[in-house]
Formats: C-alpha cells, sequence, structure tokens
C-alpha cells in the first residue's frame, strides 16, 4: 500500500493510482482546514466517518440516477472511484443564509433564502477560491456551457434529493459544496458526473428542531464536540460502524500508519 503511486494530495484527502486503469482510491483523512487553509487541525475518527457518510449518499444519488465517480468502499479509510477530469468550479448551493452569504449581504444566519442560489467558485488555493460567474466559466474555458447546464441541472436534483433525504433524519440541508468531473468511457464518449465527496466537511447540516450544528461549522468556530457531531450524522444515517468510538479511533490510526 505504502508503496502505490501517489497522484495528488489535496487537504483531506489523498488520491493514488489505483488497481486497474481508470480508477484511483481515495484517501480520506484526520486533517482539517478553514479559510483557505489558515486554520488546521485535526478531528479524530474523521477519515473514517466521512468516507462511509460519502458512500452512503454517493450509493444513494447513484441509486436515483445521478451519475457518481463513486464505485465502492474499500476499507474504513479508503474508496475505488472513477478517475474523472476535475472541472475545477466548486459548485455551493443554499437553502438558508449562513457562511459568507450572511456576511457578503448583510442576512442574519438562518434566513431562509427566497429560492435555493447556486454559487460557482474557481479552485485555486492561490487565489482563496473567489467566487466567478458562468461568463467567467465558459469564456476561460474552464466548462463548456453544455457542461455547465449538466452540472446545473444535477445540483438541483442532488439538493432536492438531500435535502429531504437530511429532513427525514432531523437534519437541515443549510447549503453544500460539490464537485463535479469528465468521464470518458472506453469510445471517448464524455459525461459529467458527481466527484470529491459529500459529507460534513463540505455541508452545513443543523438539527431541525435546536438549529444545533451538526458540521465543519463546529471546527472553524471552536465550538467543540466536533468528532460528536460528525458521529452523530452517521448515526442518524444508520450507517455508523459496528462498535464503540475506540474502535473507530484505533481502526483509523491503522489506517493512516499504513498510507
Ligand atoms: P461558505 O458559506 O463559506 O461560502 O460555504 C458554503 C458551503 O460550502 C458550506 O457548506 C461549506 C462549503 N465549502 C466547502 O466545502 N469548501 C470551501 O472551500 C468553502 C469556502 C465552502
Amino acid at each position: 500500500m505504502s508503496r502505490r503511486r501517489r497522484i495528488y494530495e489535496g487537504k483531506a484527502k489523498v488520491l493514488f493510482e489505483g488497481p486497474e486503469p481508470g480508477t484511483l482510491v481515495q484517501y480520506f483523512k484526520d486533517d482539517a482546514t478553514a479559510f483557505n487553509n489558515q486554520k488546521r487541525g485535526t478531528i479524530s475518527g474523521k477519515g473514517v466517518l466521512n468516507n462511509r457518510i460519502s458512500e452512503y449518499l454517493m450509493t444513494r444519488l447513484n441509486d436515483i440516477g445521478v451519475p457518481t465517480h463513486f464505485m465502492r468502499r474499500l476499507n474504513m479509510r479508503e474508496q475505488l472511484v472513477y478517475e474523472v477530469e476535475i472541472i475545477p468550479i466548486e459548485v455551493v448551493v443554499r437553502n438558508v443564509a449562513a457562511g459568507s452569504i450572511s456576511k457578503r449581504f448583510g442576512i442574519a444566519e438562518g434566513t431562509s433564502l427566497p429560492r435555493s442560489i447556486i454559487e460557482y467558485y474557481y479552485k485555486s488555493d492561490d487565489l482563496g477560491d473567489p467566487m466567478v460567474t458562468e461568463e467567467h466559466i465558459t469564456a476561460f474555458g474552464w466548462a463548456a456551457p453544455q457542461d455547465l447546464d449538466d452540472m446545473m441541472s444535477l445540483t438541483l436534483r442532488i439538493n432536492d434529493y438531500l435535502s429531504g433525504l437530511f429532513l427525514g433524519i432531523g437534519l437541515k440541508l443549510v447549503d453544500f459544496k460539490l464537485e463535479f468531473g469528465r468521464l470518458y468511457n472506453e469510445h471517448g464518449d464524455m459525461r459529467i458526473v458527481l466527484a470529491d465527496e459529500i459529507s460534513p466537511d463540505n455541508c452545513r447540516l443543523w438539527d431541525v428542531t435546536t438549529n444545533e450544528k451538526m458540521d465543519k461549522d463546529r471546527f472553524r468556530h471552536d465550538l467543540g464536540k466536533v468528532e460528536d457531531a460528525y458521529r452523530e450524522v452517521a448515526r442518524r444515517l444508520g450507517i455508523l460502524p459496528e462498535g464503540d468510538v475506540t474502535e473507530i479511533r484505533l481502526e483509523g490510526k491503522e489506517g493512516q500508519a499504513a498510507s
């Protein structure tokens, strides 16, 4: 495992060469960053939980016909995914005002938005992921107009489906971030698929009755009980791995040492 070729290392995940051409192994770390890398830390067991949570959500999305890069989970911290050409755009969907939209427009956190709002950000750590418009995306060639149409319609379906799924377990899907990639088949045909991960790292999830934050905002704003929040999301989804926290931590550490 340690001799596998490392393709890319991001802030929360590592991508390794997969067992077959066209596949990659996505490894989930416990590392957490916020505010474009200015705040760094670790959330013990996060990689294990996000691997499970993302597996579950991507599988459900596949079931309703949303194409994704997910193939299968391999172990506690790794999943097999299709190798895709990542489109360098972060698609953010907002249902309720929080975070940067509250700051930018002076809207109180928790205010319901008149309708779901989609925003695009250009993926660049050096530039701090600036917000961009469709004009920038198509003029600079980051995505073609048809790619953007596909991304937008998939995003709306994902938002509808996940909002309902989370509401069913007492969580409000306040906002989230998606990434897409181009997947080519053997004939050279391309389709846009959901990539990256869906987890409390890139969603805001609030308890419907108490509005308690159950996501990475607990880390961003030092609210404490970060691990507990991720674990509670997994528990409500019905996918908490067998055994207690200690076991998750132990297996998590082994996984990390093995990489
Ligand atoms: P924001 O309010 O900070 O713009 O974040 C909106 C949503 O997008 C929130 O659920 C967190 C997620 N997000 C990421 O996953 N990665 C990022 O780099 C940023 C800025 C936000």
